[in-house]
């Protein structure tokens, strides 16, 4: 932590192994860096089969100007659901569309608080969730993710539900950064016994298109009634240069509270990104995620992998499975914490992010900082860069001491 002057007046500012640091204060400073695998935004170069959406992106500006914004707004959830092989999702009218994810999460935790609301959380997961419910306001309890897991294979989902005392369940699917993900009976359970228990459903299913065997899960919500609000997002799958959008849907209950908290803060997103960022998911539809995306991933992981084969990084057994775009590493053999592997990487001007802070309601137990995150989606010469760089720093840590 050091002092900075702003306006006369001393702001603290955290440094990336400070412990209340969070995961996009490191983000940023990975921005600044060298090379950065820390955010797990998607920066990697475009499918050279999707290059002409690009090429065209005048005719693009120009169609959007010349057609209405409710229009482009219903296309664009027609072309996302199709995208996520949804076709209730398709066919759903009640959503707003927000440009970033963050928004999306920042409305239903306006609603949470509004309407007062317990909210059980899962952990690990990405920070900024936590961050923003409390910045709301609302009271929030972790759900540890291996309660979950176990009580879905063993059956007593329904009592640790019940046991918890919250008015709402906040998940991530699949989540960041461990990349488990919930299929069809794990969410037809918790989607029944929350609408049993009359508990709300909130689902950030910002990472859904790294699934490569997709459940319609809105088929699901819908069907067990549970009231609902579920997040979704482009940036963590279309390299668009951060231009982004996230669609907020809610169960038909919810519509009169969510239009007017949407409406306290936008009146509708870009016409030119729904129009683009439609033409672009249209096409990946037609050409397959995996082949604009999955092998791109695929290729990725394989490659961190082998470069840390050797070192006493490992992937984290929890993880070994993952098919996200992040790579959820463990680094408890090097007897390093995880801030001890990002200020090492750092030196050789990697940026990766810390685990702890993922731990929201956990992150000063020391059990919790065996962990790093490496993003996989850059550029291919940054990514081989930086990959080296990685390798080598990993080397040394196996060496050190
Ligand atoms: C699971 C999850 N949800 C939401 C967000 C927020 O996305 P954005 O930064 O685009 O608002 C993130 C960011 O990484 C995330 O990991």
């Amino acid at each position: 932590m050091h002092m900075m002057m702003s306006g006369g007046k001393k702001m603290q500012v955290a440094s990336i192994t400070d412990q209340r640091v969070s995961l996009t204060r490191v983000e940023y400073k990975g921005l600044h860096g060298e090379v950065s695998l820390a955010d797990g935004h998607a920066f990697h170069d475009l499918h050279l089969d999707l290059a002409d959406v690009v090429v065209n992106l005048g005719s693009i500006w120009k169609s959007a100007t010349a057609r209405r914004i409710p229009e482009l707004e219903a296309e664009f959830g027609t072309t996302f659901g199709d995208a996520a092989k949804s076709p209730v999702l398709r066919s759903y009218r009640h959503y707003r569309i927000c440009p970033t994810a963050s928004n999306s999460i920042d409305i239903a935790a306006a609603w949470l608080k509004a309407t007062e609301r317990r909210v059980l959380l899962i952990e690990p997961t990405f920070d900024n969730l936590a961050l923003i419910l409390r910045r709301r306001g609302v009271p929030l309890y972790r759900l540890q993710d291996r309660n979950l897991y176990n009580s879905l294979r063993e059956g007593t989902f329904a009592s640790l539900l019940a046991n918890s005392g919250v008015d709402a369940l906040f998940l991530v699917n699949p989540n960041n950064p461990t990349g488990i993900t919930l299929g069809q009976d794990d969410l037809t359970t918790i989607f029944g016994e929350c609408a049993r228990q009359q508990i709300i459903v909130v689902m950030d299913n910002t990472f859904r298109f790294f699934v490569r065997n997709p459940v319609d899960d809105y088929e699901l919500l819908v069907e067990s009634g549970a009231t609902f609000i579920s997040i979704e997002d482009t940036g963590k799958t279309w390299p668009t240069q951060d231009m982004k959008v996230s669609m907020l849907c809610f169960s038909r209950n919810l519509m009169a509270e969510m239009n007017e908290l949407y409406e306290e803060i936008f009146l509708c997103a870009s016409p030119f990104t729904l129009s683009f960022m439609s033409t672009l998911i249209a096409k990946t539809t037609a050409i397959g995620l995996e082949k604009v995306l999955w092998n791109l991933v695929d290729r990725r992981r394989s490659a961190l992998r082998a470069a840390i084969a050797e070192s006493m990084l490992e992937v984290d057994p929890v993880a070994v499975d993952s098919k996200l775009s992040v790579e959820w590493l463990r680094c408890r053999d090097t007897r390093l914490v995880d801030s001890d592997i990002v200020e090492r990487l750092g030196a050789s001007g990697v940026t990766i992010l810390p685990g702890r802070p993922f731990f929201w309601a956990s992150r000063y137990d020391a059990a919790n900082h065996h962990n790093v995150r490496v993003s996989l989606l850059r550029p291919e010469p940054y990514f081989q860069t930086a990959v080296t760089r990685l390798e080598d720093a990993a080397r040394r840590l196996s060496t050190a001491d």
